[in-house]
């Protein structure tokens, strides 16, 4: 169809005068004697056009005025009657699509819970027009700060028969039908698709490893799922991830790499959708504008595990989860470090061996791993960073003293005896950083469809 987004119309007096046609979902409707208002959102811009109809002039059918129908308006731009900017004259109004009185977008204040029950339509509402505008900007300016500095792009499987994290929390793929009878694990692998056990990939990382020992330096972004049965606020099982890989990159290295990034698309999306930030400010998380501003202007914390832990025994507030050396950091731990002992963004190094994954380098104490964590204020954890272990015999070790079946290692451990240099990479929670940057406080409302235990709408 011929028509104008609504983002090349809104605030242009170049098109004063001219006749354009738009197409879009009506958002507001205010009648009077002569003349009637109707606000249309085309979804190309945070703000609306306005509408003015010539009751006098013009005919139309009464279904173009109700809230959440579809229609095609052809007019010409004039300058404002109130404020700045323009609005169209309407001299013909088509309905594409009719809306009845149901529809459950009404003018009068819902909440994000009650949205998360119609995900087909929510996206209609102010509030999620504006973060999925973000999540899109940031979601390119993320690809154009890797591409900038020479990073590939590069698609690692989804598939896959290693479980990275060894958590234990893959999603199988199978094609046994439900009511097959094999007498061992095995025999039921066997007869399964790819004649092993396979599974849905959380974490590109491993592949990812591979390509970076050719080119230096990859990153992927793409979704990692994990049968994680935590029901809270920040996890999915399905999730979008950031994966950088950097060959001749040490700790402190890839840190300066990680905080680099997150500022450059904090500035990108307060560059690129001013209104939505004022939006949320306003609306969301008061100070938001702020808060981020503090983000990219001032260097993030650094705090060894160690320390870490002395501040939290140390600190005045009573934990649910007792913390002693040896703990993995709870999300109130986490929250307590950032938002109280740093108030801002910290990194927290060298965590003890026994809490971390298996590839992670071990540091000379025997105790430790040359691994950290992002945490961030109102949520905790948004980036999980290593260095990897670069040796054959101590990753062999490793791996060995979890109980891992080598075998389905053994490219990963290859890697190690051709060629082996130091390297690091990060994993970013690309659905958590949304929630950074929004202010939102559920990762379902930053996530188009989101995926939960027992919940796949
Ligand atoms: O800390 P994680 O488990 O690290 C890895 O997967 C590494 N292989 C990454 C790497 O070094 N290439 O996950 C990385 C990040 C977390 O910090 C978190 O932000 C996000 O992924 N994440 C989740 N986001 C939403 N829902 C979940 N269930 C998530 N699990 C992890
Ligand atoms: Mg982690």
């Amino acid at each position: 169809m011929k028509h104008t987004d609504i983002y090349r119309i809104i605030g242009n007096e170049a098109l004063l005068g001219q006749e354009v046609t738009v197409c879009g979902w009506v958002r507001t409707f205010r009648d009077s004697a002569n003349v009637a208002f109707l606000e249309l959102a085309d979804g190309t811009s945070f703000a609306r056009l306005q509408v003015v109809i010539d009751k006098g002039a013009i005919s139309f059918d009464a279904e173009c005025t109700r809230n959440g129908a579809a229609v095609c308006v052809t007019g010409g731009i004039v300058r404002a009657y109130r404020g700045e900017g323009v609005e169209l004259n309407a001299k013909a109004i088509l309905l594409l699509g009719k809306c009845p009185p149901e529809y459950p977008i009404q003018k009068k204040r819902t909440t994000v819970e009650f949205l998360r029950g119609i995900p087909h339509l929510r996206l209609r509402t102010n509030i999620f027009t504006a973060v999925f505008r973000v999540r899109s900007v940031a979601a390119q300016a993320i690809h154009r700060y890797f591409h900038e500095n020479r990073y590939y792009y590069v698609n690692t499987p989804i598939i896959t028969a290693s479980d990275c994290e060894g958590a234990g929390e893959m999603f199988r793929v199978t094609t046994q039908p439900w009511n097959s009878t094999a007498k061992t694990e095995e025999e039921y692998y066997k007869n399964d698709f790819f004649g092993r056990r396979a599974g849905l990939s959380v974490s590109g990382q491993l592949e990812g490893e591979v390509a970076a020992m050719a080119f230096s330096k990859i990153y992927t972004f793409g979704p990692s799922f994990r049968a994680e049965n935590s029901n809270t606020t920040k996890h999915l099982a399905e999730f979008w991830h950031v994966e950088p890989e950097v060959a001749f990159a040490e700790l402190p290295d890839i840190i300066k790499i990680a905080e680099d990034m997150i500022k450059y698309v904090i500035r990108a999306v307060m560059a690129e959708c001013p209104d939505e930030m004022t939006f949320f400010d306003s609306f969301v998380e008061k100070g938001l504008k702020d808060k981020l501003t503090h983000v990219v202007e001032s260097e993030f914390a650094v705090c060894d595990y160690s320390e870490a832990i002395s501040l939290l025994q140390k600190a005045d507030v009573k934990f649910e989860y007792p913390v002693d050396w040896g703990c993995d950091l709870q999300t109130e731990h986490e929250r307590y470090l950032t938002e109280t002992a740093f108030k801002r963004p910290v990194f927290v190094t060298n965590y003890p061996k026994a809490i971390k994954s298996f590839y992670m380098k071990q540091n000379p104490d025997g105790k430790t791993v040359a691994a950290t964590d992002l945490l961030v204020p109102g949520i905790g954890e948004i980036i999980g960073c290593s260095e990897r272990e670069a040796d054959y015999e101590k990753l062999l070790s490793a791996m060995k003293e979890r109980n891992m079946d080598i075998g389905a290692y053994k490219q990963y451990l290859d890697l190690r005896i051709f060629g082996s240099v130091p390297h690091s990479g990060f994993g970013l929670g690309f659905d958590r950083f949304v929630m950074y940057v929004t202010g939102m406080e559920n990762i379902r409302d930053v996530t188009l469809f989101p995926r939960s235990v027992n919940n796949i709408m």
